[in-house]
């Protein structure tokens, strides 16, 4: 089904959807024909790089990738000068339960990333830029070399862009699809060609990213929004959303919902309209996952009094994160739920940090135990105890990711977890310690 284009007699912000309903659109001659490159010329280049980085300032763009930090503060904090060569890598990993917006955007429109890289990199005086992309993203990596192709071959890309004195490479990297890879420090690591395992921080990698030289990361639809903002400036972008979470923003709704999908709307809008937006919520209301498989769940009274933007999100202690709405029905099992994210995050641990190695893989084993209908008397609270042990303990936020999730469902639904424990004649007895052993997926 085609994106609407408007809602409620408005028309709905159109600065990353333009091709999505486009016939060939990631090919280059029909991308042209909807204005692509547009800016890659006097609009650009008459421009000086700190002015770009002031006008991405003053439109209030935050970062897409999960933590919605400001997109041209972060560029200000790239140093320049130093003799060292400033990388930009493109975070294209989209590993995050729930998220394909981004996948979405390089399959249809590769050459907006572009030439997003290109402003990007004028900005910063990038020479040298990646797109890290989850390997198992075949289609879309496809589009993106070709695309990459084309641009080199229309001289939009190599030296001396569109006859300026600006040059960029551009080469896409495939990850190996570990959802860690995702966290910049570790894709850093993995582009170097190390395990994926994040690194601490200080130093950040505006100051000592890949290959130790400063470098800027950013998701793949923040830097897509850049050209429409340059195009139409700062005051336009921020007719949309609210004052501190400006302009619109690319949600992919999945679950009990009628017209799952990806769409572009309004930072803001309320968070029942959005549903009826996305084809309705298909029976009634149990809950909602508002940004991601990390995010808080919240639950229907919450859902009502929600906005789809960075505050109101954070106000009901919970995020935005990377646009990820999982809203699910009465019929759905919280325990169930949790039990799947919990296994997942144990997974995808990188085994850095004790707390998280052994706190998540725990944490999943007991859920695991309670869904089983083999759980004890003491087990939820025992299992949020451990969550506030490994939250904020860790050298990346992975351990944390899972720490919310189990803190949100347990608190909220607690009656489901009681449920299942008083399925077992056993539970007031002590558990055989080895039933809580490592099993095999770990
Ligand atoms: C475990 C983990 C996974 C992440 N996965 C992604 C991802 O797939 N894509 C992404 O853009 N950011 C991801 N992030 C956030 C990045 O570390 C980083 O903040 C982001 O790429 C910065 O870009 P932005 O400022 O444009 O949002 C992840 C963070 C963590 C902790
Ligand atoms: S918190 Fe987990 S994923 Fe992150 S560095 Fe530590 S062990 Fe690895």
């Amino acid at each position: 089904m085609p994106h609407p284009t408007h809602w409620k007699g408005k028309e709905l912000p159109n600065v990353l959807r333009r091709l999505f309903d486009v016939p060939g659109g990631h090919r280059l001659a029909v991308a042209r024909q909807h204005g692509a490159y547009s800016t890659i010329g006097a609009t650009l280049f008459d421009k000086s790089p700190f002015e770009l980085i002031e006008l991405v300032k003053d439109s209030g763009l935050r970062g897409r990738g999960g933590a919605g930090f400001p997109t041209g503060m972060k560029w200000s904090f790239v140093p320049r000068g130093t003799g060292k060569p400033v990388y930009l890598v493109i975070n294209a990993d989209e590993g995050e339960p729930g998220t394909f917006k981004d996948r979405l955007l390089m399959a249809r429109d590769p050459h907006l990333l572009i030439e997003g890289m290109i402003c990007t990199g004028w900005a910063l005086g990038v020479r040298t830029a990646y797109i890290y992309v989850r390997g198992e993203m075949l289609p879309q990596i496809q589009a993106l070399n070709h695309a990459i192709r084309e641009a080199y071959d229309a001289g939009l890309l190599g030296e001396n862009i569109a006859g300026s004195r600006y040059s960029l490479d551009i080469y896409v990297h495939r990850g190996a699809g570990a959802y860690i890879c995702g966290e910049e420090t570790a894709l850093i690591n993995s582009l170097e060609g190390y395990k994926g395992q994040p690194r601490l921080k200080p130093p950040f990698p505006a100051v000592s990213g890949a290959f130790a030289n400063p470098t800027c990361v950013n998701n793949v639809e923040t830097i897509m929004a850049v050209p429409w903002i340059l195009t139409h400036g700062a005051k336009a972008y921020r007719r949309w959303g609210t004052d501190k979470s400006p302009g619109s923003k690319l949600f992919s709704i999945a679950g009990d919902i009628g017209r799952p999908g990806v769409y572009e709307i309004p930072l803001g809008m309320p968070m029942p309209e959005f549903f009826e937006l996305a084809g309705g919520v298909v029976g009634e209301l149990q809950g909602c996952i508002p940004g991601g498989s990390s995010a808080p769940v919240l639950n229907a009274e919450e859902c009502a009094k929600a906005a789809m933007d960075y505050e109101s999100l954070a106000g009901l202690k919970s995020m935005l994160g990377s646009g990820a709405v999982m809203p699910f029905n009465a019929t759905r099992d919280p325990v169930a739920i949790l039990r799947t994210l919990t296994r997942f995050y144990a997974h995808e641990s990188c085994g850095q940090c004790t707390p998280c190695r052994e706190g998540t893989g725990y944490a999943h084993r007991v859920l695991d135990q309670v869904a089983e209908g083999k759980g004890r008397d003491g087990d939820i609270d025992h299992v949020r105890d451990l969550a506030d042990q490994f939250e904020w303990t860790t050298i990346c936020p992975l351990a944390t990711a899972d720490a919310w999730p189990i803190k949100s469902f347990t608190g909220k639904f607690r009656p489901a977890f009681d449920a299942y424990l008083a399925k077992n004649p056993d539970r007031a007895k002590p558990r055989e310690l080895t039933q809580l052993e490592p099993g095999a997926f770990m």
